[in-house]
């Protein structure tokens, strides 16, 4: 083992070219997220001749995660589509290989009415496909300002609201779906499409549920510099392009995405921010001018175990603490429903993918909005829940989040917890 390891540190990484008209996406201002105008593709193949993810990156301040596409083959020829990516050059060459082989797009189904970054590529992508149906999530509203879809990209001739009856549909005889919500945060509600397909006992999730990954998804491969600049302890630090240092930078990141600011993380006064910056190796604007305002906890690994849980499906703090925790019946009635599917694996639209998992893993995820059972005693004392809740000191910026939301009536506050924690 030890031998391993030291090969895989001492393992250089063959070098990316930068840019490509391939990967070129020109309307990243609309929603400015990183990469920005430069976007690459990852197809998989995830069941052999029938399911295929397409992998993108999206992030903020090099706090980079992966946001994925998912394309299944009909039974009577043809593609269903959930959650489009950005339809770069590249993108649209790889789905065209499939077309090929397999039919034309036939739908298109955009899962949340509030996630902007599935949101923004809908439209652009079903233009690509202007004979496919487009079936989208029925509350759907943008903020500011509540736009039409229309101005999305997306055209009314095309475009219609899910059915609240899934057997309403022309992709019932393969498909299930339940719908998530609305659940009312104030400024527009939170939606999410659960979509089963029955043949591959496959599930697909936009945001609800994530695994995290202890290495790296493969696609951050393609913008590996995000994980070398947070794998630094220091300003001063200067860390080698290994696996390893890869390994530590995503696990650091994976905190960020989830925690915004973990608790085994200080933040660095600006006076000695700039200071440090000043003897820092490294000053270059893609090195943020050697800025580095932040300083890891050598416990920092233990933070990461925790909040993994091993790979089983988990739902993220932010959706804890601000959206599900607004009506936790609500949620509790959808993922009952959607556990009475018999899938084995899910296919979210973030993180690891696919998750093989069972139904009961799935619902056992929502543990944290149902109330703690009663503690038994004795022989036949039930095994306790792995952990339901994430160490409150890592979502103490979350809970001020809450805080300052709820007290400017900028979103209604959390409703008490109905049920009891689910059959272990
Ligand atoms: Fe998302």
């Amino acid at each position: 083992m030890a031998t391993t390891q030291r090969s895989e540190q001492n393992q250089s990484v063959p070098k990316q070219p930068q840019r490509s008209r391939d990967w070129s996406w020109p309307y990243w201002p609309f929603v400015p997220l990183y990469p920005y105008g430069q976007r690459r593709t990852l197809c998989r193949e995830i069941v052999k001749g029938k399911i295929w993810t397409f992998e993108q990156l999206q992030g903020i301040l090099y706090v980079i995660i992966p946001v994925r596409m998912t394309v299944i083959k009909l039974a009577a020829g043809g593609l269903l589509v959930y959650a489009p990516v950005a339809p770069t050059r590249e993108c649209i060459r790889m789905v065209k290989d499939l077309i090929e082989k397999h039919g034309e797009i036939k739908y298109i189904i955009l899962p949340t009415a509030s996630g902007i970054e599935h949101k923004v590529f809908t439209g652009p992508f079903s233009k690509r496909f202007p004979k496919a149906q487009v079936f989208v999530s029925p509350s759907q509203w943008t903020f500011p300002l509540n736009i039409p879809l229309s101005w999305l990209g997306l055209s009314g001739r095309q475009t219609q609201k899910l059915p609240a009856n899934s057997a309403d549909t022309p992709f019932a005889d393969e498909f299930d779906y339940a719908i998530l919500g609305p659940v009312d945060l104030g400024l527009g509600p939170f939606e999410e499409v659960a979509l089963y397909h029955k043949p591959t006992k496959t599930l697909l999730i936009t945001d609800s549920i994530v695994s995290i990954p202890v290495n790296p998804p493969q696609v951050l491969q393609f913008a590996p510099y995000p994980m070398l600049f947070h794998a630094k302890d220091n300003a001063f630090d200067v860390v080698e392009d290994t696996p390893t240092i890869r390994r530590k930078g995503w696990q650091r990141m994976a905190l960020f995405a989830f925690y915004f600011q973990p608790s085994v993380l200080d933040v660095v006064n600006t006076k000695q921010t700039f200071k440090d910056a000043r003897q820092a190796p490294d000053r270059s604007k893609k090195a943020y001018f050697g800025l580095f305002p932040v300083q890891w906890h050598p416990d920092w690994k233990r933070a990461f175990d925790t909040f993994r849980q091993d790979g089983n499906p988990v739902v993220a703090p932010i959706l804890r603490k601000l959206i599900f925790n607004r009506n936790p019946e609500v949620v509790l009635q959808w993922a009952d429903r959607v556990a009475q599917w018999n899938f084995r694996r899910i296919i979210p639209c973030h993180l690891d993918a696919p998750v093989m998992t069972t139904p009961q893993k799935f619902n056992q995820a929502f543990d944290f909005l149902r109330s703690a059972p009663p503690p038994q005693r004795g022989w036949f004392a039930k095994k306790q829940p792995i952990s339901v809740n994430f160490p409150k000191e890592d979502m103490a910026f979350l809970d001020r989040v809450d805080q300052f939301l709820c007290d400017r009536n900028i979103t209604p506050p959390a409703k008490p917890l109905p049920r009891e924690t689910s059959e272990q």
